[in-house]
């Protein structure tokens, strides 16, 4: 049964930015008692099934959050379909959403920062960096998740 609203994270990986935002917003939506679907994806595939990365992992648990069941997948055709919003960490997620979407779908695809009160609108890729990378990656999407709260709660 499709729910009210319906939000899917998308990153290169899947294992780092996405999975992490949607352990956030998850979370986040519960409290503000919200009733949404939540998923995560990503635009390539070089680590479908596995779990999201330790170290996001490792960083996520420390604030609270719960990395429970999430398993990488690709986007698939069918998401753009069934998601109300399809939100990109980066300007080259962001660009390739856009180039698999049929026309009809194009305006569900957004970059997550537009919910943030951010200059630089991108979640840095933190894969090949150290550990403020992570905490960073969770900074921004804390901010934009309770932006996207906010937007979610005003526009239902
Ligand atoms: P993500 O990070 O897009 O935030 O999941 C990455 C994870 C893996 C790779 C690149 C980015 N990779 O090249 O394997």
């Amino acid at each position: 049964m499709k729910q009210s609203t319906s939000v899917l994270f998308v990153c290169l990986g899947n294992i780092c930015r996405s999975p992490t935002a949607e352990a956030v917003f998850k979370r986040k939506a519960s409290e503000a008692g919200l009733n949404i679907y939540i998923e995560s994806a990503g635009t390539h595939g070089y680590h479908i099934g596995k779990p999201a990365d330790k170290r996001s992992q490792a960083a996520g648990v420390e604030r609270g959050y719960s990395f429970k069941g999430l398993k990488c997948r690709r986007v698939d055709e069918s998401d753009f379909e069934r998601f109300d919003y399809i939100l990109a960490m980066d300007n080259s997620n962001f660009k390739n959403l856009l180039g698999m979407a049929p026309s009809q779908y194009q305006e569900k695809i957004k970059l997550f920062l537009d919910f943030a009160d951010v200059e630089d609108k991108e979640v840095p890729d933190p894969y090949y960096g150290g550990k403020r990378g992570f905490e960073l990656v969770l900074d921004l999407i804390e901010e934009a998740s309770d932006g996207l709260i906010a937007h979610i709660k005003q526009a239902q």
